[in-house]
């Protein structure tokens, strides 16, 4: 397959060339007059050896930009064709994948463990066109509406007049936007620092939609969970790796891999009735929710495993390209508004960071034939020949003129409106997380979040640092004042004369 064989047409054997293939005189030495004199403009392998190189950089992804991955193979286990006609999800099926992760807000360069949410993004690429599931190590995320999502990103990258990162900025952001609570209460305990890539759980986050053969509805939630165990980084651990090994994630999946160690992750499904949605207690299309698993327990599907190292990073990673408007038919879109702002954001971000044809290159090429009037611009490569370039046509290039229902969309109506959700019984920020704190977190757990959090706040600026404090007490009182005992004690030790050294 062209996507893991991409050196096939690369022979080490032959004398190196110049880029239009002929034979170069040197690697070593440019052109002059004389040993030392000047260059030479028309030193043509130079020129182009330095011109290649001056452009050997592109855009990183404006989030999630520090990352790597691998290929694979998702194969499905259990039959659940009563809920989806997706051919990659049918019993006995077999699809090619890449999965890639990463960390959100660190550059490309950043340390793999800082605390941050990781991705979890995964292409398959099957027989009615590339499925990708774009999600994270969290079933949830920080927001609800597309809107904020900038501002969201900004505000955990770096200052605009120093260039550094920033706990005020980051805490400012997520306590003036309660619907955080959930996730930054899964980021400060102890999936916010995963062992490695291998030892986390995956989550397509959103809800999504499944169709059967019979045009029936669900809406679905996917949960891909480590067969290597759940397994964290104490902050100690990460703090030191993220200076000796910058890369050690990144390191631990390639070399775990190259050793014939594959990782593995069983993929299991929450199915809702799609008329359900309507009176569930929380909203099910609310990213800051999840569904619960009494409500709605996990149905095993399948598992995929990871088992072919890139053979080059750059054109099968940094090159690749995910979105969660890779869907196919069986599959679709919820009204969750994270999601359809996102099936915009991803392809018009590649269009930019990759080119106008992305969808060209071997990682990111679906295995299927692909017949699209879209044409031309920089780099096109497959093309349609003397296809007329129209639809409709009268020479015989097949066209769509689909009219009515599409098989996987819902039904809306109402007046435009620029609002929050209409609340389910129990939608609120606070609920999810502090269940989460009681219900999932032990003692031990706890009393690390609290650490974490303390830790984070130290250096945090008021009116943000108070703001904390109370957001925090909104998901748990408990919680919340030990947090601010413990950043107030922080802060008395720093007061001058206070410290025992000093006396
Ligand atoms: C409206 C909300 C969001 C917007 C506008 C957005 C936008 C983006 C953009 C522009 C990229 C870079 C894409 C590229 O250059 O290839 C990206 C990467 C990514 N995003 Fe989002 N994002 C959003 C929310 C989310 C959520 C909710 C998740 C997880 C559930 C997520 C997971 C990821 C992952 C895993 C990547 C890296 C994909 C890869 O490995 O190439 N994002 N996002």
């Amino acid at each position: 397959m062209t996507h893991l064989d991409p050196t096939a047409h690369h022979d080490s054997s032959l004398p190196s060339t110049t880029e239009s293939g002929a034979p170069r005189e040197s690697d070593a030495h440019s052109l002059s007059v004389g040993a030392d004199g000047p260059l030479l403009l028309h030193d043509v392998a130079l020129v182009e050896k330095l011109a290649r190189f001056d452009r050997e950089r592109i855009p990183e992804r404006s989030p999630h930009a520090k990352g790597s991955g691998a290929f694979g193979e998702l194969e499905i286990t259990e039959d659940l064709s009563q809920y989806t006609k997706a051919g990659l999800f049918q019993k006995g099926a077999k699809t090619p994948m890449l999965a890639r992760f990463s960390t959100v807000a660190g550059e490309l360069g950043s340390p793999d463990t800082w605390r941050d949410v990781r991705g979890f993004a995964l292409k398959f690429y099957t027989g009615e066109g590339n499925f990708d599931i774009v999600g994270n190590n969290t079933p949830i995320f920080f927001l609800r509406d597309p809107m904020k999502f900038p501002d969201f990103i900004h505000s955990q990258k770096r200052l605009p007049d120093s260039g550094l990162r920033d706990n005020t900025m980051q805490w400012d952001f997520w306590t003036l936007s309660p619907e955080s609570a959930h996730q930054v209460t899964y980021l400060m305990g102890d999936r916010g620092l995963p062992k490695s890539w291998r030892h986390m759980n995956g989550y397509s986050s959103h809800t999504y939609l499944w169709v059967n053969e019979a045009g029936e509805k669900f809406w679905v939630k996917y949960h891909f969970l480590t067969e290597q165990g759940l397994e964290f980084l104490t902050n100690e651990e990460a703090g030191e790796l993220a200076g000796s090994d910058a890369d050690y994630h990144r390191r631990d999946l390639f070399d775990a891999i190259a050793g014939g160690e594959f990782p593995s992750w069983r993929v299991e499904v929450q199915l809702m009735p799609y008329d359900e949605a309507k009176d569930y207690r929380f909203n099910p299309f609310d990213l800051t929710k999840t569904w619960s698993k009494k409500d709605y327990p996990r149905i095993p599907l399948g598992r995929f495993t990871l088992n072919q190292n890139p053979t080059n990073h750059y054109a099968q990673i940094e090159q690749a390209a995910f979105s969660p408007s890779n869907t196919v038919p069986g599959t679709g879109v919820s009204p969750d508004k994270m999601l359809l702002g996102r099936v915009f954001s991803y392809p018009d971000a590649q269009r930019n960071r990759l080119g106008t044809n992305f969808n060209q290159l071997p990682v990111n090429r679906p295995l299927v034939e692909t017949n699209s009037y879209d044409k031309e611009g920089a780099m096109e490569f497959l093309h349609s020949g003397d296809a007329p370039v129209y639809a409709p046509n009268s020479f015989g290039r097949a066209y769509q003129e689909a009219q009515g229902p599409v098989d996987n969309g819902w039904e809306a109506d109402g007046a435009l409106v620029r609002s929050a959700y209409s609340l389910h019984a129990e939608d609120d920020d606070f609920g999810q997380a502090h269940t989460l704190i009681r219900e999932v977190m032990d003692e031990a757990e706890r009393g690390r979040l609290v650490e974490t959090v303390s830790g984070a706040l130290s250096t945090v600026q008021e009116p943000v640092l108070s703001n904390a404090f109370q957001y925090w007490k909104n998901i748990d009182q408990e919680v919340g004042a030990a947090i601010e005992a413990a950043v107030k004690a922080g802060l008395e030790e720093q007061v001058p004369g206070a410290d025992p050294v000093d006396e």
